[in-house]
This record gives C-alpha cells, sequence and structure tokens, in this order.
C-alpha cells in the first residue's frame, strides 16, 4: 500500500465528504465467556513465598510457583511495583502439547486453550502492567495460534497507542512439509510500552561491505568518502523558513525543504550537497556517519537450536540467547530490573547477568528451576553434547556467571508434593 496523506491534510472537493463517519472510533475488544474484571483481578491473594536459598537483599530472584498469586505479592512491594524496566515473556502458545526435556524429564504442559488460555494470559498481563515502570517496556513471545487474540487485548491492557511492533522472527530452518502449506517457519513478538516516554537504545547491525557498496553507491572525489544521495524535501507544506524559496528554487508541491535556506547555504558550502547536471540539490549522507542498519521488525537472524553448534540447556521451547540480548540492551540499561514470569531454562535471565542488569524470574516447573540452576553453575552445552553419555556433561567448567550471594530461590507455599525432596535435588545442582 502507497503511504496516505494525514487525514488532517485532506481538502477533498466535497463531494468525498462523509457526514456519517464518526468522529471519534470506539476501542475493539474481545468479549468471551470468563472475562473477569480487572479489579478482581488485581484482588488475588497474595502467594505466601519462602526464601531457600541466597540473601533476600540479593539483586536476582528466581521464584518457583504459579505466577500469578507471586505477581500479586509483588504488586505490594514498593520496591518493585512501577519499578520493572522490561518484561520479555514467553509463555505457553496454547498447543496442546506437553513438552520434555532432552534428557526425556517432564517440562511443562501447554493444554490450556480458547478462552481459558486468553483469560489465563490476560490475568498475567494485567498484573504486569502494574509491575512496568512508566517508562518500561513489555515483550511478548507467541505463534499464530493466539497472536491475534492476544494483539487485541494487549491494546486492551497497555493502551493500542502504546503498541510499537509485530516483530516477526525466523525461528527454524526450512520445512519440508509434506502437508498442502507453506512452511511454516516463524513466530511473532509484541512489542508494548507503558507509556511514550520508553527506554530505546535502537539496534543496529554492522554494515556488511556488500549492503555498504550496495547502499552508499557514491564516492567522494575530494575526501575518498563513501555516501548515498537523499532528497532535500519532505512531504508537507510549510509557510515558515522551510517553505521558502531557496537559490530561486520552491521546494516540490506539497513538500517543503528539510532545513532552512541559510543551513542548506551552510550546508552547501561544506560540499554536503550533490548538484545534479540538471540542477537539482539533493543531500550527501555518509557511510561514515552510520551506526549500523537499524533493526527493523523482521527477525532473521535468531533461530532456536538448530544445529550441532548452538549451545542450550536441553529445555524445551528454549529461545536464542542472542534475541534476548538484542531485547535487553534496546529496552533497558545496566542496573535496571529485567523481569520473566515464565521463565523456563532462564535464558532472560542469563542474558540479563551478562548484560548486567538484576533479574527476577518465576517458574511453576521443577524442570525448569533445577535447568536454570544448572545453567547458572556449569553454563549451556553444544546441542551435539546431548547424544553422548552422561559422564561428559558432569565435567562442564563453571562459567563463573553466577555468584551465590547475587542470588537467592524462593519457593511459594503450599506446595503439593515433597518440597524438600525437591530442594535437596536443586542444591545438588549448585554444588
Ligand atoms: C515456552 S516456556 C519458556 C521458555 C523460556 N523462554 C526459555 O528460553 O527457556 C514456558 C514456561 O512457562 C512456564 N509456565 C507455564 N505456566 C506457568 C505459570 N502459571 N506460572 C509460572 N510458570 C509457568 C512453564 O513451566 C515453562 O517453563
Amino acid at each position: 500500500m502507497a503511504p496516505g496523506v494525514s487525514k488532517t491534510k485532506w481538502h477533498g472537493n466535497g463531494s468525498s465528504f462523509h457526514p456519517e463517519t464518526p468522529s471519534t472510533s470506539p476501542d475493539v475488544t474481545l468479549c468471551y465467556e470468563g472475562k473477569r474484571d480487572e479489579a478482581e483481578i488485581l484482588s488475588t491473594p497474595p502467594a505466601l513465598t519462602r526464601p531457600i536459598w541466597g540473601d533476600e537483599q540479593a539483586c536476582n530472584h528466581l521464584y518457583y510457583g504459579d505466577n500469578l498469586p507471586i505477581l500479586a505479592q509483588f504488586l505490594q512491594n514498593p520496591s518493585l511495583c512501577g519499578k520493572v524496566r522490561l518484561i520479555y515473556i514467553d509463555p505457553p502458545f496454547a498447543t496442546k502439547s506437553v513438552f520434555k526435556s532432552r534428557s526425556q524429564r517432564d517440562a511443562y504442559q501447554d493444554l490450556l486453550a480458547g478462552a481459558h488460555y486468553i483469560e489465563f494470559l490476560r490475568q498475567r498481563l494485567i498484573f504486569l502492567r502494574e509491575l512496568l515502570a512508566d517508562d518500561g517496556s513489555i515483550y511478548v513471545h507467541l505463534d499464530e495460534n493466539m497472536a491475534f487474540h492476544v494483539k487485541v487485548i494487549m491494546d486492551e491492557i497497555f493502551g493500542k497507542s502504546n503498541f510499537r511492533n509485530w516483530i516477526t522472527r525466523k525461528k527454524c530452518n526450512p520445512k519440508n512439509y509434506t502437508r498442502k502449506t507453506y512452511g511454516n517457519i516463524s513466530d511473532y513478538i509484541l512489542f508494548y510500552t507503558k507509556s511514550d516516554h520508553y527506554v530505546w537504545n535502537r539496534p543496529v547491525q554492522p554494515w556488511t561491505d556488500e549492503a555498504a557498496q550496495r547502499e552508499y553507491q557514491y564516492i567522494e572525489e575530494a575526501t575518498g568518502r563513501r555516501y548515498k544521495k537523499v532528497p532535500l524535501h519532505a512531504p508537507g507544506v510549510r509557510h515558515g523558513e522551510t517553505g521558502k524559496p531557496w537559490r530561486g528554487m520552491l521546494p516540490p508541491p506539497g513538500k517543503h525543504w528539510q532545513f532552512t535556506p541559510q543551513t542548506l547555504d551552510e550546508m552547501d558550502a561544506r560540499g554536503e550537497i550533490y548538484w545534479s547536471p540538471n540542477g537539482n540539490p539533493r543531500r550527501k549522507v555518509y557511510l561514515d556517519e552510520s551506526a549500523g542498519i537499524p533493526v527493523q521488525d523482521i527477525w532473521l537472524d535468531f533461530k532456536d537450536a538448530h544445529n550441532q553448534n548452538i549451545k542450550i540447556t536441553g529445555y524445551p521451547t528454549e529461545k536464542n540467547a542472542d534475541m534476548l540480548n538484542l531485547i535487553i540492551r534496546a529496552s533497558s540499561h545496566p542496573g535496571d530490573i529485567v523481569f520473566d514470569c515464565f521463565a523456563g531454562s532462564g535464558t532472560t535471565l542469563e542474558v540479563a547477568s551478562q548484560l548486567g542488569r538484576s533479574w527476577i524470574g518465576i517458574d511453576n516447573s521443577p524442570e525448569a528451576i533445577r535447568t536454570t540452576l544448572y545453567r547458572f553453575a556449569h553454563g549451556t552445552k553444544p546441542m551435539g553434547d546431548f547424544v553422548k553419555n552422561s559422564t561428559t556433561q558432569q565435567n562442564q567448567p563453571n562459567l563463573g556467571l553466577f555468584r551465590i550471594t547475587d542470588f537467592a530461590l524462593h519457593v511459594s507455599e503450599p506446595y503439593s508434593g515433597d518440597i524438600d525432596e525437591l530442594i535437596v535435588q536443586w542444591q545438588g545442582w549448585l554444588q
């Protein structure tokens, strides 16, 4: 679709005016059975949690238990409520599947579907909005099953105007489907912020020689600098300085100069304007002034474990650590709190640690907690190692990422199984 003209600039010819066009557009909402009132959700009884390892004052916290009552507990904690700078969640996707780890241990179930699933996630998202700082961001990772419904729910909770991107991620290599459809290789990340003023460290990719030569085709004779030519005008009529003639030329109809005539003179004096043989000015944009290629909303380089070289924990549906690295650097600063309440194998938590952020993670799967502890104590392993015998796996070097004083592990009570046995088991992973 071609770019349109802003409706405030549309003058029309009278005949195309539709008097029935409403002046405001009511928001779209999703209706389903069992949709609870926000106030009722926010009065969820908070969890009782107890620390079983580490110090309450630690900067990083991992919680074992259902995230909803734990979120309700965080809401009452003034050092957390409204203080979380970045949330990334990768919840179950409503796949109606159960997941096992690579070593065939039960990991988690993903059996909720339809309205039950939407309401499950909506309740958590309402708490997450409350925990988010005013300049915070939330990224929700989903696939085609539920992404469309959850987009409407997130518009309701965070406000449509706080929607930033629908990111498409290539999740795996091409599939050789026998069924009659296109190969399904993408999933989606919905990016919202709490407000208009949010932390944003624009991510860029370095230029490759090939891309730089394609984009910046010209070389300035005097300096040897590579540059491209871009228009000197922009859409929209202006009546101030930038709408006036420059060197006897008016900007093209419907446009204005990007700079005042005085600035254009100064740029020309510095040699920053290219004049075509028929006298059209263009602005020179230099490659050496570009920080890189701004990252767009289609991500092709963050497939999950797909070959023998990628290092993983073996937890199912574990996400690519480089993708979390991009998200965390873009939407937080060192020292900020990064939060993941569907933490799984701890990818968000480990990358947050590496980037000097504090983190809080929650998961209700003992296998997820075990995997996260092992990951912090011993690191990840190349995917191929999972086919070798277990003694090889025990000999992993301690990466030194994990310092016991930095970290507290909490359990949510009451726990129906034998929690003490579980604790002994987990502690074993930290030795
Ligand atoms: C898709 S996995 C997350 C994987 C993670 N991003 C990673 O890189 O390893 C979803 C996780 O959500 C957890 N989960 C599901 N329901 C939960 C709940 N109500 N409370 C806490 N965790 C939950 C599951 O145990 C599972 O580990």
